[in-house]
């Protein structure tokens, strides 16, 4: 099966859990700190400039945000977390929103944890991450920004994620630009072989 990422669309913004589509398509859930580049990586790999709109008030989008892809598959954007000027209110709707999301297993089917290659992942990341594992569906982790570190910093900047998130062999990281677009393809590539039910799951 052929997903034509030409094909995408904006469906919802969804404010609470009942408002998230639960018609059997794979729902593949962006997650990350805000800042990250949820909202860009989106885009890149779907090489839009702006679907997924890409922040300037980092913190302030508390919404679940539904694109479906060649009428076969969500790519869902979760809200950021991490924001430090967040009110208290928002940061406990945050988080019922995110539980309840989790929660849910009727919803996610993959998952994409985005990180910050420059940085050792936050403790935020490492319970992110730890929700993921416990979601009983794969996920993959990208590792963004990859333009903003130097070459001999790669390597180990990767090892550093891989390490500080305690993943297992068989979870992918994927360096990424959302800026440059690398990384692109592979990313690509795990989600086609998700929604066509192929090595995504045997991952
Ligand atoms: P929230 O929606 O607020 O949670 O943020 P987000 O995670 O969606 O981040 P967003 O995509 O809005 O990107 C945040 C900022 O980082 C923007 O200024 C982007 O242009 C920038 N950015 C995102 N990805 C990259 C990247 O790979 N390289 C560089 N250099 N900048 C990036
Ligand atoms: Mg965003």
């Amino acid at each position: 099966m052929r997903v034509n990422t030409q094909n995408a669309e904006f469906i919802r913004s969804a404010a609470k859990i009942s408002d998230c589509p639960r018609d059997r398509l794979p729902q593949i859930a962006f997650a990350g700190r805000s800042n990250v580049g949820k909202s860009s990586v989106i885009n890149r790999i779907l090489n839009r400039k702006n679907l997924a709109r890409v922040g300037s008030a980092p913190g302030k989008t508390t919404h679940i945000n539904y694109f479906l892809i060649d009428k076969k598959v969500y790519l869902v954007d979760l809200p950021g977390y991490g924001y430090a000027k967040v009110s208290k209110q928002e940061r406990a709707r945050w988080g019922k929103l995110i539980e309840q999301w989790f929660a849910d297993t009727s919803l996610m089917t993959l998952g994409v944890l985005i990180v910050d290659l420059r940085h050792k992942p936050t403790a935020d990341d490492c319970v992110m991450a730890q929700w993921f594992k416990n979601a009983g569906c794969p996920f993959v982790v990208v590792a963004n920004k990859h333009d903003k570190i130097k070459k001999s910093e790669w390597a180990p900047n990767l090892a550093r994620i891989r390490e500080t998130l305690e993943l297992d062999e068989d979870t992918p990281v994927i360096s990424f630009s959302a800026e440059k677009g690398l990384g692109k393809e592979e990313l690509l590539q795990v989600i086609f072989d998700h929604v066509t039910g192929g090595e995504a799951e045997a991952r």
